[in-house]
């Protein structure tokens, strides 16, 4: 028979948490994997200012057509504005094209067949660690996958001696994978200096830089963390942006990201994006609908877009001060160790320093799902679930 051949592949790393997670049948179970926010009720709710455009967006309705191959004009736009700030003169010159994509994950999917079949790109460098399923999107278009260092394990903060040694040796056209915010999984980004040098330095070298750009307004805000991007956009002439409003606006199922080309002018942002059209034909052929126009008409309604900041700024602090309270619980029930350094981290994750050996006992013996690489979803914390989560992570240090 055909399929005897084929061999089961291991869960996800992290959906696979989340399926395994609806099957536990321990009452007291917590689920800290897959990156997703939940309130202090530990839900995860649709934003207020989404449930009004959706409202809107159901009255005013009148077709189920096809959408272009590139989706939704005005979702485009918006997503410009965001990313680059109202104004920027990139917007003004037309030379960055948008395409709504299917979610973050389908704008690098997009990012790596265009890198692979249109710009023949060699070697794509990704940070060790980083969110598994960027090798896995790399390695599935062809494109070498190389890493560079960024976390150092025993001191808990960016390697960034080892990070610039690393990509020192990016040859000229390589993509190099850069988290515009929050870092997934270490929640720890590197200062404005150092973007600024990185920046100068994709320039002298000619790196193709590519950004997964998943968490703006996560970690200090909309505006402070396109910082990283907008240090790039100064030195770099020619770069690609993975966006997702997946977490900002908690559209989690309605797949809505975008694919951002920005090349030196307008022709070739045009003959740029119709390649990436192209590979958008033979992928999907176009996106949904029903959430780029739901965004789309927050983000181009003044009262609305102000309650989704609103919104989003709420849940940056609730995180916030989950992050400082998970600290303050593990010192108070005895943890030997200094956790100090997961205050400043930034986003949804805590890359605690858990041992793939602990997080193993934590889930088989307390019902806890954590991501092995001791990857931390902070959001997935409630005053409910805390104590019991502390009190566990002591047991197993
Ligand atoms: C995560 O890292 O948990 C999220 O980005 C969800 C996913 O698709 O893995």
């Amino acid at each position: 028979m055909f399929f005897d051949t084929i061999h089961a592949v291991p869960a996800d790393p992290i959906l696979g948490l989340g399926e395994a997670f609806k099957a536990e049948t321990r009452a007291e179970k917590v689920n800290l994997g897959i990156g997703v926010y939940k309130n202090a009720r530990g839900e995860t709710p649709i934003v207020k200012a989404v449930k009004e455009a959706e409202k809107r967006l159901f009255e005013s309705e009148t077709s189920k057509n096809y959408l272009a191959i590139d989706g939704v004009d005005e979702y485009n736009a918006q997503t410009q504005i965001l990313l680059f700030g109202a104004g920027h003169e990139i917007i003004a010159s037309r030379r960055a094209k948008t395409a709504q994509s299917l979610g973050g994950t389908g704008a690098l999917r997009v990012a790596a067949e265009l890198a692979k079949h249109r710009l023949d790109v060699k070697n794509v460098w990704i940070s060790s660690p980083t969110w598994p399923n960027h090798n896995a999107i790399f390695k599935a278009v062809g494109i070498e996958v190389r890493d560079y260092r960024y976390y150092n394990t025993t001191e808990h903060k960016l390697d960034w001696e080892g990070l610039i040694e690393d990509l020192s040796q990016v040859g000229k056209g390589d993509v190099v994978l850069l988290h515009g915010c929050c870092h997934n999984p270490t929640g720890i980004d590197p200062t404005p200096a150092q973007w600024d040098k990185l920046a100068q330095m994709s320039a002298e070298k000619g790196w193709l830089p590519l950004f997964d750009f998943a968490y703006q307004g996560f970690g200090n805000g909309l505006e402070e963390d396109a910082y990283s991007l907008r240090s790039f956009l100064k030195c770099n002439k020619e770069l690609l942006i993975a966006s997702s409003y997946s977490k900002n606006f908690g559209m989690y199922n309605e797949r809505v990201g975008a694919f951002t080309v920005v090349a030196e002018n307008e022709d070739t942002a045009n003959r740029v994006h119709s390649q990436v059209k192209s590979i958008i034909r033979t992928l999907y052929s176009n996106p949904a609908s029903h959430g780029a126009n739901t965004i789309a008409l927050v983000l181009k309604d003044a009262d609305l877009k102000a309650q989704w900041i609103v919104e989003l700024d709420e849940m940056r602090a609730r995180i916030k001060a989950m992050r400082d309270k998970f600290v303050a619980l593990l010192k108070a029930k005895g943890a030997a160790q200094d956790f100090d350094f997961i205050i400043g981290q930034n986003g949804i994750f805590s890359f605690s320093g858990l041992t793939p050996e602990q997080v193993d006992r934590l889930k088989n013996e307390f019902a806890i799902y954590i991501v092995r690489s001791g990857r931390i979803n902070v959001a997935g914390m409630t005053d409910d679930n805390i104590d019991y989560l502390c009190e566990s992570i002591v047991k197993v240090l």
